[in-house]
């Protein structure tokens, strides 16, 4: 059985300000599995994300972290923080130190570990966010990608079982964005649990399995990115949109055309591909049956007017998109 990392049970958080953030969350997420919590500026996404690893404590209900309940005392929290790895949405919020490898080691040496298992784990991390050789630059001399890449580099050198990261593609450039994405591909097939935060859409399409549609402190929707870009009303009313290609074969639908809402550009393709050479065939017997009927039957006689009717009818069957 797939164990549950993270659960919440009608969990619910108020600032001290009286700000209601978040309201009855109840959420379960598995080990390994890519998770997008999606939402419009104010959802609650952040707050959220600060309960994964004892930041906030909810203000009633809870949490459990690996199926305990999370308890806030020292110790218990260094645990969850050991297993439970946050990235923030700004790298300028993480990184302090005066140099890049000063940064990452900043985490592991808090641990409490040997020079040597620090220096280990150092190397890994930057090789894996592909930092190698900039160890000694100063962070804010880095692009916005490349402190990206260091926050996360320190947050992998803890060796979290679970990584969180807040809007991780927010305000970096395409190139930058695909890099980020392919480090969390990397981790995820190592097994890692990955929760993001995200708006979006196109990005989270690609990425997640599991999507959980967080709207003003609540969850007003949760499945796979096919349910939830399907479902037109929730994304409405959480200020979402769908992605450009499945807003193009909505409104090819609705305007008639026999098609699926796909997520992806490829898929979308082949969707409008199908759809078309079903229109045409649809076009064909159209013509066939009204203005060329008399004509067909008297050149061909009944029975091969009736036969070719049949093939193409058959054909026109085959053609269908797979439903
Ligand atoms: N420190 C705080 N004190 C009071 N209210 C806050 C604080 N941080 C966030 N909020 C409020 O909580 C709600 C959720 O905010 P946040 O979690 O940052 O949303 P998101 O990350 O989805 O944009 C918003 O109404 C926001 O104004
Ligand atoms: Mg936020």
């Amino acid at each position: 059985m797939v164990r549950t990392i993270i659960k919440t049970e009608n969990m619910s958080f108020t600032y001290p300000d009286g700000t209601s953030a978040l309201r009855d969350i109840n959420i379960e997420i598995k080990e390994g599995e890519r998770v997008a919590i999606i939402g419009s500026n104010g959802a609650g996404k952040s707050t959220l994300f600060a309960h994964f690893n004892g930041i906030n404590q909810p203000t009633s209900g809870l949490i459990k972290i690996d199926g305990e309940a999370a308890v806030y005392k020292k110790k218990e929290l260094l645990q969850i923080r050991q297993k439970v790895g946050i990235v923030f949405q700004n790298p300028d919020d993480q990184l302090f130190a005066p140099t890049v490898i000063e940064d990452v080691a900043f985490g592991p040496m808090n641990l409490g570990l040997s020079d040597d298992e620090v220096d280990e784990r150092v190397e890994e991390a930057l090789k894996m966010v592909g930092m190698s050789g900039l160890e000694k630059k100063a962070p804010h001399h880095l692009s916005g990608g490349q402190r990206k890449r260091v926050a996360i580099a320190g947050i992998l050198a803890m060796r979290p079982e679970i990584m969180v990261l807040d809007e991780p593609t927010t305000g970096l450039d395409p190139k930058g964005v695909e890099q980020v994405m392919e480090i969390l591909y990397m981790l995820n097939r190592e097994d890692m649990s990955i929760i993001i935060a995200s708006h979006d859409v196109e990005m989270v399409t690609q990425f997640a399995d599991k999507i959980f549609v967080l709207h003003d402190g609540e969850i007003i929707g949760q499945g796979t990115p096919e349910e939830i870009f399907n479902d037109y009303e929730t994304l409405k009313k959480a200020h979402l949109k769908s992605p450009k290609s499945a807003e193009l074969l909505y409104l090819l639908k609705k305007n008639g055309v026999q098609c699926k809402v796909k997520l992806t550009v490829e898929d979308a393709f082949h969707e409008i591909l199908h759809a078309i050479g079903e229109k045409s065939f649809h076009n064909l017997l159209h013509l066939i049956k009204n203005q060329l009927h008399h004509r067909l039957l008297h050149e061909l006689g009944e029975e091969n007017y009736h036969k070719m009717l049949h093939i193409l009818e058959e054909e026109q069957e085959n053609n269908k998109p797979p439903n």
